[in-house]
């Protein structure tokens, strides 16, 4: 069993309130997304999951489909618990999800209540533990009534499954709607998960005002557009990054010469500012106080490092606000 590092909570400011519930979540928190695969090398996911939690990273995102193959990361982080955090299990926040993708046939993907909770039975039997704290409806679907999703998710906090219900990638109308529903059900919507960055800034056209109006948490994923907003591929491709492996999500075709000339702009502003491009990136996300955390992924420890040293950056002058602006938006 890991020891955990006594200075974990040394920085109180590093653990932000999720909206208005009781929950609390790091300013950083570690996703297994990738790097937690059975692909992946099991000392490096251990050793980058053990130092999250020293440095107080108490929050692990994970979602049933997380690998490869599907359900690996689950699988992996499960062992973690097993060997090494186990012991710290209240003081984990660990959160899954469903809605894309998982089992063959209608009841394998989207939104049904048989596919959500199927599917949060089998992520707690991978990751061998009776509940976990987030159970998050992965994306809407379309084809089935919200109430009937929304419901799915009420059931899962109600049996004790999960203790807190979240959803993800909705848009703000759908969200202010789950959230009313969840309310109805007594079970509230404690939190949102979009995808924010310097690069997916629509988050910023309506829905941080609806998370906001509903008193949710909002832990944004992809806060480096899956490490393009670092120095990774200043001079190409690295065969050990996302975009040089065969399973990683991002692809080489959406690294092209405006989009890195993007990058070595907005690392100048870093340079100025005495940080690296990727904690610039994490300290804009969360300038803005209706951004709980952000959700990061790393392939080493000394990336996770550098991604929670950058909770506690220099605030954004206007200028550079304005610069940055000049560079991301439109
Ligand atoms: N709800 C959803 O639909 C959804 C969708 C996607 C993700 N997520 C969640 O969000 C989490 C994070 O997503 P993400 O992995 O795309 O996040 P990200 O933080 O945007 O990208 C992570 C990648 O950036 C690189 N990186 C990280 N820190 C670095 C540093 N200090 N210097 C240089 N490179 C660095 C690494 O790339 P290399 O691996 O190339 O080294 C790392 O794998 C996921 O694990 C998942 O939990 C949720």
């Amino acid at each position: 069993m890991h020891t955990a590092a006594p200075t974990r909570y040394a920085d109180a400011a590093f653990q932000a309130r999720c909206g208005r519930s009781g929950l609390h979540l790091p300013k950083i928190a570690l996703g297994l997304w990738h790097n937690f695969g059975s692909v992946d090398d099991p000392a490096v996911a251990r050793a980058i999951a053990l130092r999250a939690f020293d440095l107080g990273v108490t929050h692990f995102d994970l979602a049933n489909n997380y690998g490869p193959v599907p359900g690996s990361a689950e699988e992996t982080f499960g062992r973690i618990l097993r060997e090494d955090l186990g012991a710290y299990r209240d003081e984990l926040i660990i959160s899954t999800k469903a809605g894309y993708t998982m089992w063959p046939g209608p009841h394998g993907d989207f939104g049904s209540r048989k596919y959500l909770l199927a599917s949060l039975d089998q992520s707690l039997k991978r990751m061998g533990i009776p509940y976990v704290d987030i159970f998050y409806s992965h994306r809407r679907d379309p084809h089935t009534p919200m109430e009937e999703t929304m419901g799915a998710v009420a059931t899962a906090v109600k049996s004790g499954k999960a203790l807190y219900a979240g959803i993800s990638n909705y848009n703000p109308a759908d969200t202010a709607r789950a959230c009313a529903l969840l309310r109805d059900l007594g079970t509230p919507c404690v939190v949102h998960q979009p995808k924010y960055s310097l690069f997916e800034r629509t988050p910023e056209a309506g829905l941080l005002d609806v998370v906001e109006k509903e008193g949710l948490g909002c832990a944004i994923f992809s806060p480096l557009a899956q490490g393009l907003l670092t120095d990774r591929y200043l001079q190409g491709i690295p065969a050990d990054a996302r975009a040089g492996k065969a399973h990683g999500f991002l692809r080489p075709e959406q690294i092209d010469a405006a989009k890195l000339a993007k990058i070595r702009a907005l690392g100048e502003i870093a340079r100025e500012r005495d940080q690296p491009l990727a904690a610039m990136a994490l300290a804009w996300t969360l300038r803005d106080r209706r951004v709980t955390s952000a959700i990061i992924g790393a392939s080493k420890v000394s990336q996770l490092e550098q991604c929670v040293a950058a909770a506690r950056s220099a605030p954004f002058t206007s200028d550079e606000l304005r610069r940055i602006d000049a560079l991301t938006l439109g």
